[in-house]
């Protein structure tokens, strides 16, 4: 089973839409491993967004990020990665697909509401910033999990 990092932004947690957007993922078959709400402060959020550091939006994003307390979480099941991505949709909510996060629920290009790991690495490497690796990460198994995962 694979693990992404999902963030729902400061947008999500201002517009009440943690838990709408939290229920997607537990439908889609996925299971919540960590869940905790924090206010991220300027060091955690340049760490995160390290790639993007010099580029013309990244003290916007800072900014964003820092604004106001987010709730990051770990999600596991049968490529949680790629899964997740193609339900947040693309970058820009304005040019999102109906039906995606974004697409259903922004149309703005910042606020875009959820993060989620773009690749294996990505993911291994906020687990580790936003968690403390597995630290903070629960293994259980949830009745039913035969009926999500076979094939
Ligand atoms: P995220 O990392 O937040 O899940 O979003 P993403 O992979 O879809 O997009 P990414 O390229 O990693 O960009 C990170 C965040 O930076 C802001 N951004 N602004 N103004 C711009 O051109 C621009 N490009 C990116 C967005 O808030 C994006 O989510
Ligand atoms: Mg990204």
């Amino acid at each position: 089973m694979q693990k992404t990092l999902v963030i729902f932004k400061p947008d999500c947690v201002q517009r009440r839409l943690v838990g709408s957007i939290l229920a997607r993922f537990e439908a889609r078959g996925l299971r919540i491993a960590a869940l905790k709400l924090i206010q991220v402060d300027r060091a955690l959020a340049e760490k995160h967004y390290a790639e993007h550091a010099g580029k013309p939006f990244f003290e916007g994003l800072i900014s964003f990020i820092t604004a106001s307390p987010v709730v990051a979480g770990v999600l596991e099941g049968n490529e949680a990665i790629s899964v997740v991505r193609a339900m947040l949709g693309a970058t820009n909510g304005a040019a999102a697909a109906p039906g995606t996060i974004r697409g259903d629920f922004s149309i703005s290009k910042q606020n875009n509401l959820v993060h989620g790991s773009d690749s294996p690495e990505s993911s291994a490497r906020e687990i580790a910033l936003w968690f403390g690796g597995e630290k903070d990460v629960i293994p259980y198994s949830l009745a039913g999990d035969e009926w999500v995962t076979a094939g």
